[in-house]
């Protein structure tokens, strides 16, 4: 796909803006110049650009559009650059990229280790987490909370989860970084010069480590963990490959990390800008639910997400012809005037929070229920402990990521870490 920067169209030119690293901390008056288009096919993008509330929700449940992305991708993201002692794993598309039924399939057998039930097991586990990354703080003059406290905390629960080692947990970060340059999908083009891209490195590097880590699972199974549980349906039947396998675990560590990331960092961001706010989750601890909420509708940590139309499609005044990819801008349609009143305003108080951040339909997000409370311990802790916190830069730095958009640094200033 060629982003094309000369700007010929109006739809065109809002994509170049978009994808300019200086449009990174604040994209929404961007998204407002889609929403006034209306859909919007992008001729050089063989895409279609969609911004208001209604459409992206319907055509998040159109089965006419289809999630096998790489489809579209395959061409340009040069899957033939993996190397050859690749593991075969790395080929088999993860569950977000699949369509019924295999994506049912597959979706089924891991869903039940992220109920809002089973979640809520680990709630003393993060509180304690939580807490150890603020008594960090404590010691500093400055803090950077993307750091200290945003970046560590969901890498380390998604790994207590499935049962990887404390000591390797490191390992993830440098892996998580690299791959979400693939999940966010506009930071990983191709170049073209034939090499193997990093975040390719990164990907085939936590797949030799996921394989060898199944494969020690399965000599010595535990009870606990979700990649036993899995080894198990595996077994049972013929329900599970070892492919398979590998990219469901390998997906459950990439999706549900940065994006989780960006939700504390950006909540704090947000309250910071918001004093008032801040004050008020400090006062009542049990508003940080509604606070999470108004965060994944306000400044959302998926900007947008794709499909590929099946047939060809017509959106409002728009064509889409078949193998064309269509844009859902949710964060776009989160500001959209129909949807939410006055949507450009930060306010946890509203009686009804519409937003598409954890997604709609069959890909609704699995982990939204650990995002849900990973972002609310964080918050929760985050106001009453820091006493007076200071953005010591407004903007912070952004990262490049257009769809995974966060900080690379949120600093700040503060007269103290309490117990
Ligand atoms: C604030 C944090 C999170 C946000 C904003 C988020 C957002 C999303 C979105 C928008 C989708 C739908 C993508 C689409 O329809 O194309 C999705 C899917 C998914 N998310 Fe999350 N996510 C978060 C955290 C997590 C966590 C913690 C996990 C698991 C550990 C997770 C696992 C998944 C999986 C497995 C899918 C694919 C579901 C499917 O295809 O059926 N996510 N997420």
């Amino acid at each position: 796909m060629s982003m094309a920067t000369d700007s010929q169209t109006p739809g065109s030119r809002l994509v170049g803006r978009l994808l300019d690293p200086t449009s990174r901390a604040d994209p929404y008056p961007i998204y407002a110049g889609f929403r006034a288009l209306g859909p919007v096919w992008i001729e050089e993008m063989s895409s279609l650009v969609v911004a208001s509330y209604r459409d992206c929700e319907t055509l998040l449940r159109d089965p006419r559009l289809s999630a096998e992305r790489d489809r579209f991708f395959q061409a340009d993201q040069a899957a033939d650059l993996y190397p050859a002692h690749a593991p075969s794993s790395v080929r088999q598309p993860w569950f977000l990229s699949l369509d019924p039924p295999d994506h049912t399939r597959l979706r089924r057998l891991v869903i039940s280790a992220f109920t809002p039930r089973a979640v809520a097991r680990m709630e003393d586990s993060i509180a304690q987490l939580v807490d150890e990354y603020l008594d960090g703080a404590a010691e500093q003059e400055t803090f950077d909370v993307l750091s200290g406290l945003a970046y560590p905390l969901p890498v380390t629960v998604i790994c207590r989860m499935l049962g990887v080692p404390p000591a390797d947990e490191r390992l993830f970060h440098r892996w998580s970084a690299q791959l979400t340059r693939m999940l966010d999908g506009f930071s990983n083009r191709y170049d073209g010069s034939g090499e193997t891209p990093e975040w390719m490195q990164g990907e085939v590097e936590l797949h030799r480590y996921v394989n060898e880590l199944v494969a020690d699972r399965r000599k010595s199974p535990r009870r606990d963990d979700l990649i036993s549980e899995l080894l198990a349906a595996e077994d049972g039947g013929d329900v599970l490959s070892h492919d398979e396998l590998v990219s469901t675990v390998v997906l459950l560590l990439v999706a549900g990390h940065e994006t989780t990331v960006n939700l504390i960092a950006n909540g704090v961001l947000a309250l910071l800008r918001h004093p008032g706010h801040l004050a008020a989750l400090r006062a009542g601890p049990g508003t940080a639910p509604a606070v999470v909420e108004e965060i994944l509708r306000y400044d959302p940590p998926v900007q947008l997400t794709v499909r590929v139309a099946d047939h060809d499609l017509r959106v409002g005044d728009a064509k889409v012809p078949a193998g064309g990819l269509v844009l859902l801008l949710l964060a776009a349609a989160h500001r959209d005037p129909e949807a939410t009143p006055d949507p450009d305003r930060f306010d946890p108080n509203r009686e009804q929070v519409r937003h598409l951040g954890f997604g709609f339909g069959p890909h609704f997000c699995l982990g939204a229920p650990l995002a849900r409370l990973e972002g609310r311990l964080a918050l929760a802790a985050f106001a009453r402990r820091v006493r007076e916190p200071e953005l010591v830069a407004d903007p912070p730095p952004y990262r490049e990521h257009v769809n995974l958009r966060g900080v690379s640094e949120l600093l700040i200033s503060h007269a103290g870490v309490t117990r």
